[in-house]
């Protein structure tokens, strides 16, 4: 994620591009630090909506454990498992430890992984190696990320370059206008990102999924979206990491308050799916992240119809905390939980699971048909 420098666009300004990328290197490893220290920074708000669903647990099962199957496809590949490491780090040495980490973790365990924003390789191309994360998860997908308002701006087929010598199997395009609007430095202008979107899956060499970063994308910019190219979209909604939240730490003053009253901000991220599935949004086409903290969590959102599942902060505390046994140990956990549930609600495979039936909250069911009477109201 980050801002982006009308200076960046005028060509031959090394100096500036090469302050450019030592701002936007700081920037990230604090961030890093930000999320990291849950004990000095909270960053976390709302809910998610999760916890207005439960499954319904089947006593009679008639389901053999060994029999579930876990497998599905990610950006055209099989992996062993419908969740993935999200959208991350890189452009600090710090990043580039926990990237490497995330990486091998994820190909010991079949699961694909995530990187952030690719930017700055291009104002600071000797961090080009904290994205390569390719060589330890060669048989995994990896995929980049750019920021939405990036592609207002610049080359695509820079872009398209850069992509190719990372040789990721698919590039997330960032949308952060939240994030943004409380960076000092941050894009104030936010017109013609669909268009540039639209134009930057038309001509990519691999596939595109368009994600929010914690605030969700609501039903008509996700019908957008899905118009124009992208393979997937990741509704990436509230109730886990609040941006605007991380951004309040670096604030003081009449800045910091104003971030402030933004902490329950977004749409919830299990309602949101709910609706978008009831509005037509094919389930192949839908992740599902933003405040999934748990296994469970994980199977609700499969069972909302997600076709995969994002996490970011548990899985950087994680790496942070742990390293690559860290994480290698949560996702066991994940999946542990995953069959078992599976096999709790009679469920053998990831097809069954997304139709398992759920109990629902009244909150849960008037988000969600709040939402969806909204989008038709729209239409
Ligand atoms: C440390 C950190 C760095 C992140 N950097 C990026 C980024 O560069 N690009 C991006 O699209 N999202 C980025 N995100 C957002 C996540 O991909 C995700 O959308 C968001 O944090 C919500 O998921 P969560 O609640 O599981 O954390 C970052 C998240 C964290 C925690």
């Amino acid at each position: 994620m980050g801002t982006v420098s009308t200076k960046f666009n005028k060509a031959g300004d090394e100096e500036a591009r090469q302050a450019d990328g030592e701002a936007d290197g700081l920037r990230k490893a604090a961030h890093l630090d930000i999320c990291i220290d849950e004990q000095q920074f909270d960053v976390e708000g709302g809910s998610s909506g999760f916890e207005g669903i439960q499954f319904l647990h089947r006593a009679l099962p008639e389901v053999a454990e060994p029999d579930v199957r876990t497998e599905s496809e990610f950006l055209g590949h099989s992996v062993r498992l419908p969740f993935f490491i999200s959208s991350m780090t890189g452009g600090s040495d710090h990043g580039y430890n926990l990237n490497k980490e995330l990486a091998r973790a994820a190909q010991a365990c079949g699961v694909p992984v995530g990187m952030g924003s690719i930017r700055i390789i291009f104002r600071k191309p000797e961090v080009i190696e904290h994205f390569q994360l390719k060589r330890y998860a060669p048989d995994v997908p990896v995929f980049a990320n750019i920021g939405g308002v990036q592609l207002i701006e610049m080359d695509h087929e820079v872009l398209y370059e850069g992509v190719k010598r990372l040789e990721v199997q698919g590039i997330a395009v960032h949308l952060n206008p939240g994030q943004e609007l409380f960076q000092p430095e941050g894009d104030r202008d936010f017109r013609g990102i669909a268009a540039a979107t639209a134009r930057f899956a038309e001509g990519s060499p691999v596939p595109v999924l368009v994600k929010e970063t914690g605030f969700g994308i609501d039903p008509i910019s996700a019908r957008m979206l899905l118009e124009s190219g992208a393979q997937y979209i990741d509704v990436a909604g509230a109730g886990g990491t609040n941006w605007v939240q991380v951004e309040r730490h670096r604030l003081s003053g009449a800045a910091g308050a104003a971030a402030d009253e933004f902490r329950s901000w977004g749409i919830a991220t299990a309602p949101l799916l709910a609706a978008l599935r009831a509005l037509g949004v094919p389930g192949e086409r839908l992740l599902a992240s933003g405040g999934v903290r748990n296994g469970l969590d994980i199977c609700k959102a499969l069972a909302l119809g997600a076709h995969s599942v994002g996490l970011a902060l548990p899985f950087i505390r994680a790496v942070h905390a742990g390293g690559y046994e860290g994480v290698t140990e949560l996702i066991g956990r994940y999946e542990k939980v995953l069959r078992s549930a599976m096999v709790l609600t009679g469920c053998v495979t990831l097809g069954e699971l997304s139709t398992a039936t759920l109990l629902t909250s009244s909150s849960f069911r008037e988000q969600r048909d709040a939402l969806v009477a909204a989008a038709r109201v729209a239409e």
